[in-house]
């Protein structure tokens, strides 16, 4: 396998700052919501959402090391973030059942959006940044199931 050309290199970081933007955000709202949680769920929600914020914040850590062993420079301002993320934050009053709807959608659009980016990759001849893609789409689709496991009807 050849070295990745500076078109491929640059191609994948856009798709990685677009992980790494995303995974942050995503990694608030989830802080958010395992401050802010109420109800009769509160202990097992708390939990389920501490576990799922820092597996985030090791994962947004991944995709900007791997934008630097590609040659470029990781965002890291909020500004740069919102414009970047496919997650949206959330300043509302969600209820519990709110908050595990709201996360799953965000997970299962973590998914979607990692499965399109990773054959994208694949066709640039990344297979490492593939790789990191894959083991990733795992988490988020076993946090959707995770979440919508505590969903009641
Ligand atoms: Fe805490």
């Amino acid at each position: 396998m050849s070295t990745l050309s500076p078109t491929a290199k640059k191609a994948v970081a856009e798709e990685l700052n677009i992980l790494l933007a995303s995974s942050y955000v995503l990694m608030l709202k989830t802080h958010g919501y395992h401050w802010n949680v109420k109800g009769p769920h509160f202990h097992a929600l708390h939990q389920l959402f501490q576990e799922q914020y820092e597996d985030l914040f090791e994962a947004i850590d991944e995709f900007a090391e791997r934008i630097k062993a590609l040659g470029h420079k990781a965002p890291a301002t909020f500004s740069e973030y919102k414009g970047l993320s496919v997650i949206t934050e959330d300043d509302s009053e969600e209820k519990d059942m709110g908050m595990v709807k709201n996360l799953l959608k965000d997970h299962q659009k973590m998914g979607d959006t990692l499965r399109k980016m990773t054959a994208h990759v694949q066709g640039e001849g990344d297979e490492a940044t593939a790789d990191m893609m894959i083991a990733r789409t795992q988490v988020h689709d076993k946090f959707a199931w995770m979440l919508e496991s505590h969903l009641t009807g």
